[in-house]
Formats: C-alpha cells, sequence, structure tokens
C-alpha cells in the first residue's frame, strides 16, 4: 500500500490523481473527514491523521510499503517530517519513505529555513535506516498565481534580486512524484526537479508581460521592505522571514541549476513557465468574481 500525506494539498492532490490514473490504490492521509475531495473514487482510502499527532500517523501508516511525505511549510515541519518518519519506523514493515523536500535538501544548512527543515528531515530519515528516495524540487510556477493580482497592475513584486531560478511546474513534480513511487530502482537516489530553463525575475516578469498583453516590471524590495509587506498581508511571521530567506537564496543564484531529472522520471520534458503563463492567462488577466 502506499500512503500519500499532503494528500490535499498541491502537489499532493496530483499524486493521488496520477497514482489512481494508474490504477493503483492508495491510502491518504487528510486532517478532517470533512475535507476529502469530491474527486477521489473507491481506490482512494481517507485516513483521518495530524502530523502532530503520532497515534493517528501509526493507525495511518499501518501496513504501508511506501510512504510519500510531504508536510506543509510552516513553523513545526521539521517536528512534522520526523513524525512521520517515526512512524514509519514503528510500523515495523520497513516502508520506503518518498520524501519530498526542497532544491538544496541534500546539502548543508543554508541559511534559508525552508531548505533547513528538510535537510534536518532528511538526516533523520538516513538515519532511520528506512529505504528512502528523495524529490528535492525547487520553487513552484504556481507560486506566481498567488501574484496575479500585482500582476494584474503590471508590477511583479518579490525580492529575488538579480539571481536565475530554475522554477519548476508542481504538476511536474507530482508527476515525478508518482513514478518514484510506482516503480523499483529508485531506492538511495535523490532526484532534483526543476524547470527547463533558469529565468531571472526580469525574464519571468516579461513572460508574464507577453501572456497578459501589458508591461510587467520587475521590482525588488529590500528584505525589510518585503517582511513588512508578507506580514501585512497576514503571512504568519514564521512563514514570511522563510520567505524572505529563499528569496535570498535565489538572489545569490543558488537555485538556478538546470537538471534533466523530470524528463528522466517522467518521459516528457518539463513545462516551461511560458506554457504555465500561457495556460493560466485567464489568472493573470481577469480578476475572480467578487475581487
Ligand atoms: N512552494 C514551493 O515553491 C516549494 C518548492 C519546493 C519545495 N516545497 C515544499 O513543498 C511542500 C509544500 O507542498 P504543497 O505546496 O503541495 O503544500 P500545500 O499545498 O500547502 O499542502 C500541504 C498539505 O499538508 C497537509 N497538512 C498541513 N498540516 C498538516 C498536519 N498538521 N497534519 C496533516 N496534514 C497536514 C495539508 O492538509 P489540509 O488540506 O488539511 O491543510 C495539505 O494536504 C513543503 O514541504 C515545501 O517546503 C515548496
Amino acid at each position: 500500500m502506499i500512503v500519500v500525506t499532503g494528500a490535499t494539498g498541491t502537489v499532493g492532490s496530483a499524486v493521488v490523481g496520477g497514482l489512481r490514473e494508474r490504477g493503483v490504490p492508495v491510502r491518504a492521509l487528510v486532517r478532517d473527514a470533512a475535507s476529502v475531495p469530491a474527486g477521489w473514487d473507491a481506490g482512494v482510502e481517507a485516513v483521518v491523521a495530524d502530523f502532530a499527532d503520532p497515534a493517528s500517523l501509526d493507525a495511518a501508516l499501518a501496513g504501508a510499503e511506501t510512504v510519500y511525505l510531504l508536510v506543509a511549510a510552516q513553523s513545526a515541519m521539521v517536528e512534522h517530517e520526523r513524525n512521520v518518519i517515526d512512524a514509519a519506523v514503528r510500523s515495523g514493515g520497513r516502508p520506503r519513505v518518498v520524501l519530498h523536500a526542497a532544491a538544496g535538501a541534500d546539502g548543508g544548512p543554508t541559511g534559508a529555513r525552508f531548505v533547513d527543515a528538510h535537510v534536518a528531515g532528511f538526516a533523520h530519515l538516513r538515519a532511520s535506516g528506512l529505504p528512502w528516495t528523495v524529490l528535492t524540487p525547487n520553487g513552484f510556477f504556481q507560486n506566481f498565481l498567488g501574484m496575479a493580482a500585482s500582476v494584474r497592475t503590471g508590477v511583479l513584486a518579490v525580492p529575488g534580486g538579480r539571481g536565475a531560478v530554475s522554477y519548476v511546474d508542481a504538476r511536474d513534480v507530482a508527476a515525478a512524484a508518482v513514478a518514484v513511487l510506482v516503480e523499483d530502482g529508485h531506492q538511495g537516489a535523490v532526484y532534483t526537479l526543476t524547470g527547463p530553463d533558469s529565468l531571472t525575475h526580469d525574464a519571468l516578469a516579461e513572460v508574464l508581460a507577453e501572456t497578459v498583453g501589458h508591461p510587467v516590471r520587475y521590482v525588488s524590495p529590500s528584505p525589510e521592505q518585503a517582511l513588512e509587506s508578507l506580514v501585512g498581508a497576514g503571512y504568519p511571521r514564521w512563514n514570511a522571514e522563510g520567505l524572505v530567506e529563499l528569496y535570498g537564496y535565489y538572489a545569490a543564484g543558488r537555485a538556478a541549476d538546470v537538471s534533466p531529472d523530470v524528463e528522466k522520471l517522467t518521459g516528457r520534458p518539463a513545462r516551461s513557465f511560458a506554457a504555465f503563463a500561457a495556460e493560466f492567462a485567464t489568472t493573470f488577466t481577469t480578476p475572480p468574481p467578487g475581487a
């Protein structure tokens, strides 16, 4: 049995969908029985569990052969990854854990807390003695959907400086995960999941401008300005600080490398940012109803 955590989120929901397209039965963690997505068929067994509740994880992981481990980016994420790994150990069946981490998590500490949380999770996984595979995706194209309102006013504002980033489509990340979950031969491997290009935020703004049909100017606020505006927009401070650190990591060019691993795992090229922007053009051009 493959157990998928983070199953209702951006990547996890696509992992569940991809496994079901292949006819693979899935046990999917949900925090709340009422939040089971309507699209899940009888091949998805939903179990209610919480990363903060080890007993619930023991029940969810009973009999697991493979565990897809994806935790949300939040202040307890190190503890959450540890709790799932420890429950996998306690299950006694030595399941393989496929850890969804972040680009850079297979190195040493980076100073970017989201990445460093996964560095700690990977270390814990190696120490657990369980078989493992690690996926290290770069930033997702989907993050830009949350900036659509600003793009509509002609501004892309993130503190990414002049660094290039090999952003990736979260759906390609999920497709790569599905391949790793269902195929043999991935034990002990780290796959870096990126898009096909490494683009500065100036270049990304140009792509968005072509998509929306009006100029989009990239501005890189200072870390202090960015933190103030994220907190003002309602981000929890831990997450806001984490985002500013991450963009500093991007600005330093540390997330620029392009990897062939998406195509290697899925058999097709990774989607480009231009293709993504074109697909979601309406989101970037049209305010949602009531906005
Ligand atoms: N965004 C990026 O650019 C990027 C890039 C590289 C790596 N990553 C990594 O990707 C991960 C986030 O992936 P995502 O965007 O797919 O996440 P997401 O959409 O935020 O989904 C998070 C999932 O975790 C579940 N969850 C949250 N807290 C939980 C808890 N206490 N117990 C059980 N389940 C819980 C959520 O369930 P509910 O539906 O109940 O909330 C949801 O299914 C993070 O580890 C991040 O570091 C992100």
